[in-house]
């Protein structure tokens, strides 16, 4: 890579200031997996299956369609900082009780999707038709979504 062509952006990933140096041509999700977080996905890379789905400023956006530079001065989360103190957020947990994970493939990006869409003002409860539109953007091939909308469910 020609270092004349890198710029460097400055952001907070999962909390922590972080000045990073990239190609203007990097996707965020492309930079997120360099600086280690695994749990941001290269599915279909264009923006079809969410499995790259982060927070940018708590809206879910796929990483792979955005370029890491529009992040300067922005707040990013991915699942990895969803931890606190070692403990799952309420919405990992319902995944891991209501059984919404298989491979895994798809549950990172999910599992952010949620995150955005129970912070939206909502009427309770949510309605399964709601869940399924609220999640349409991610694609799961294992669970058949329904014990997905069941974890949503578990959160309310
Ligand atoms: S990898 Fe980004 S939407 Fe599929
Ligand atoms: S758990 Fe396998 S793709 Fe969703």
């Amino acid at each position: 890579m020609n270092a004349k062509t890198l710029t460097t952006i400055d952001c907070h990933i999962n909390g922590i200031h972080r000045q990073l140096t990239l190609s203007p041509a990097m996707s965020l999700a492309e930079v997120l997996r360099a600086e280690g977080l695994l749990s941001v996905k290269l599915g279909c890379q264009v923006g079809e299956c969410g499995a790259c789905t982060v927070l940018v400023d708590d809206t879910a956006i796929d990483s792979c369609l955005y370029l890491a530079i529009w992040a300067q001065n922005k707040t990013i989360r991915t699942v990895e900082g969803e931890l606190a103190n070692g403990v799952a957020s309420k919405i990992q947990q319902a995944y891991a009780n209501t059984g919404a994970v298989q491979c895994g493939f798809c549950t990172p990006g999910l599992i952010m999707a949620t995150t955005a869409f129970l912070a939206k003002p909502r009427t309770k409860p949510l309605t399964i038709k709601q869940i399924r539109h609220g999640l349409a953007g991610n694609l799961c091939r294992c669970t058949g979504y329904q014990m997905i909308v069941d974890a949503i469910q578990h959160c309310e």
